[in-house]
């Protein structure tokens, strides 16, 4: 069973801070997750969002600013005084902060909007010497709501390995459905939580796939999971679902 701390351990610490990918892995969390997002100077820097408003003390799209505008925002205050001065972090710096001490989940967000945001992540993965690891034992896995993205970085680099996420207003059924594509190019699904049976896990599974439910918070919801049979799943509190497992 696979702990992926959703956005870092973002029940406790804000999310996309070293502060909550450091809680995380002390939690005993297997992976860390991180959202992609493209600066105007095209530096990839780690946020859930387009726009800065939620989690920053900015206005406005991240692509509207560079990554020294970005990082002079406080992207704590927001979550809890205590973690005011928290910076929006570059990919490269969480990269270059764990290393190979950790397991790293991207996900491209918007790719759509975001030209060669997979070519700077594939770029990054090799130059922190991280490329082997992921095609041998998954030590980075790159998730994506756009089957064109992972298409792309396919087409970029075969091996890596790659997570289908699926909006939730798709159901079981209907996920099921898109499975005999989906196993043509990646090694897993990434499903909503409220999506997820044992018809789904089980064909999942009939197809070689892993299963990856998001985000899984409440500890009756962790255990349903587990019962159904899923491979690991996203959660703010790694912490729970760490306990459940041991
Ligand atoms: O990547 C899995 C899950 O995080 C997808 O939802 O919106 O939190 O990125 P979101
Ligand atoms: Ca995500």
């Amino acid at each position: 069973m696979i702990i992926i701390a959703h956005r870092g351990a973002s029940g406790y610490a804000p999310e996309h801070t070293f502060a909550a990918w450091d809680l995380a892995l002390e939690m005993g969390a297997d992976y860390l997750e991180q959202d992609l997002q493209l600066t105007s100077d095209g530096e990839l820097v780690v946020m859930h969002d387009p726009t800065l408003e939620r989690t920053t003390s900015g206005i406005g799209q991240v692509m509207a600013h560079t990554l020294a505008q970005i990082q002079q925002l406080d992207a704590g205050s927001w979550f809890d005084p205590k973690f005011a001065g928290a910076e929006v972090p570059a990919l490269r710096e969480v990269l270059q902060r764990y290393g190979s001490r950790a397991r790293y989940y991207v996900e491209t967000k918007n790719p759509e909007d975001a030209p060669g945001m997979e070519e700077k992540l594939l770029a990054l993965i090799g130059e922190f010497g991280l490329r082997a690891g992921a095609v041998e034992h998954w030590q980075v896995l790159i998730q994506s709501f756009s089957r064109a993205s992972l298409l792309k970085i396919r087409n970029l680099d075969a091996e890596l390995p790659l997570i289908q996420l699926v909006e939730k207003e798709f159901t079981s059924a209907e996920i099921r459905a898109q499975l005999p594509d989906i196993h043509e190019y990646a090694v897993g699904i990434g499903p909503a939580r409220t999506s997820i049976d044992d018809q789904l896990v089980e064909a999942t599974h009939d197809y070689g796939l892993v299963i990856h439910p998001y985000t899984v918070n409440e500890e009756h919801e962790m255990k349903r999971m587990i019962a159904l049979g899923v491979d690991g799943m996203f959660t703010d509190h790694p912490d729970r679902l760490r306990q459940l497992i041991v």
